[in-house]
């Protein structure tokens, strides 16, 4: 057995054992080929909510629309969201252009080359800043997140709650510490630990362990307490919201459209109309009506709709949950010369919806039904 090792030990052993197994074991991903400042932000910024498999193609058709910084602070935001649609948590894209913005304005769309400035940009906190800081400028500075608190709260067999700000402060203070008398190869360092934490040190499953460069360091390894650690800790569990989804279509085969308020969940998105609760069929039918009133002014009936119903759904956010009921409601009397009174909607084609329009995820199943 080897000796006991201090904590700090620990951490610092950690450092040429993780760049000699990287060296082997990197994964390939598209934003590791040209490591540019733009480029380790968008792909950090995409990578912050969603698996690296999700990423991939999103980063690359995101690349081509938007090259450079000066291209996302030129461009509008229904763009950018339509460019980002499906990725979720679209507080990020807003934040990408207004950060640009700044850059450009500041300083001809460069980032700069220091961890608290990076930090003071919108939407870049400890972790992106980090990121950016280390892979991109070579600074040495750690980069924490979900993946590399569970791989130390591992190896250091630390057994309380991983998620408090008191740990990653700790983990963040002992990176500093390992990295400030490591190798100049912070960000070879730390997308080290984010491919340990994603391929053998996982987080839902047994980690393996038999393939692990830090097996010989892992307390949790060696006390056998890798079930143990991280601690599960309850989730508080989401409040869940039941709507009807009115997928209202006129004689054309175009489609109604509402845009989500500019505060909040999917904030300024575009939806499917819906209402609160579970609908039975005319009370749908109803909604419907109403809808079309509210969207196409008074003027005329809205009478003659014709509706069935579509799959039931479920989506999950952050935050809470949503059980949809949907409804296909055929609205015959809005025809050709209805114009639409109301600038929340839009009436438009599923092709316009395929290339123009943000349509969040959570309708996936009804834009189907189009
Ligand atoms: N997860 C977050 N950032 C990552 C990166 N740069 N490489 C791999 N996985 C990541
Ligand atoms: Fe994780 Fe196992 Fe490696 Fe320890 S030995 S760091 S538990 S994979």
């Amino acid at each position: 057995m080897g000796r006991v090792r201090s904590e700090e030990e620990l951490y610092r052993e950690t450092v040429p054992a993780l760049l000699a197994w990287y060296s082997y074991n990197a994964r390939i991903l598209p934003w590791r080929e040209d490591p540019t400042p733009y480029h380790v932000w968008i792909s950090e910024s995409m990578l912050q909510q969603t698996r690296v498999e999700a990423v991939r193609g999103y980063y690359e058709r995101f690349l081509r629309e938007f090259p450079t910084v000066a291209s996302v602070a030129g461009a509008s935001e229904d763009r950018l969201i339509k460019v980002w649609e499906g990725l979720g948590y679209y507080s990020r894209v807003r934040n990408i252009a207004k950060a640009a913005r700044e850059l450009c304005e500041r300083c001809d769309g460069a980032l700069p080359a220091d961890y608290a400035l990076l930090r003071e940009l919108p939407g870049i906190g400890d972790y992106t800043a980090g990121a950016i800081a280390s892979i991109a400028f070579g600074i040495r500075v750690p980069a924490v997140d979900g993946n590399v608190l569970r791989v130390f709260s591992r190896l250091t067999g630390y057994r309380d709650d991983i998620r408090t700000e008191a740990f990653k402060k700790h983990v963040r203070e002992c990176l500093q510490t390992a990295l400030t008398e490591g190798e100049e190869q912070a960000g070879a360092f730390n997308q080290a630990v984010m491919d340990l934490g994603a391929t053998v040190c996982i987080p839902n499953g047994k980690p393996h362990c038999d393939q692990c460069p830090l097996q010989h360091l892992c307390r949790a390894f060696a006390e056998d307490l890798t079930d143990e650690i991280p601690k599960k800790t309850e989730r508080k569990a989401r409040p869940v919201e039941r709507k009807t989804i009115l997928v209202i279509v006129d004689p054309d085969g175009r489609v109604l459209l509402h845009r989500r308020p500019a505060k909040g969940l999917l904030a300024g998105m575009w939806e499917f109309p819906n209402v609160p609760g579970h609908l039975g069929a005319a009370a749908a039918k109803k909604a419907a009506e109403g809808i079309l009133a509210e969207a196409f002014g008074s003027d005329g009936n809205v009478g003659g709709l014709r509706s069935h119903r579509l799959a039931d759904s479920r989506h999950i956010f952050s935050h809470v949950e949503w059980e949809m009921r949907g409804y296909r409601v055929e609205a015959s009397s809005v025809g050709e010369n209805r114009k639409i009174a109301n600038p929340e909607y839009v009436r438009v084609t599923p092709r316009e919806i395929a290339e123009e329009y943000g349509l969040p995820q959570a309708f996936g199943t009804y834009r189907l039904q189009v």
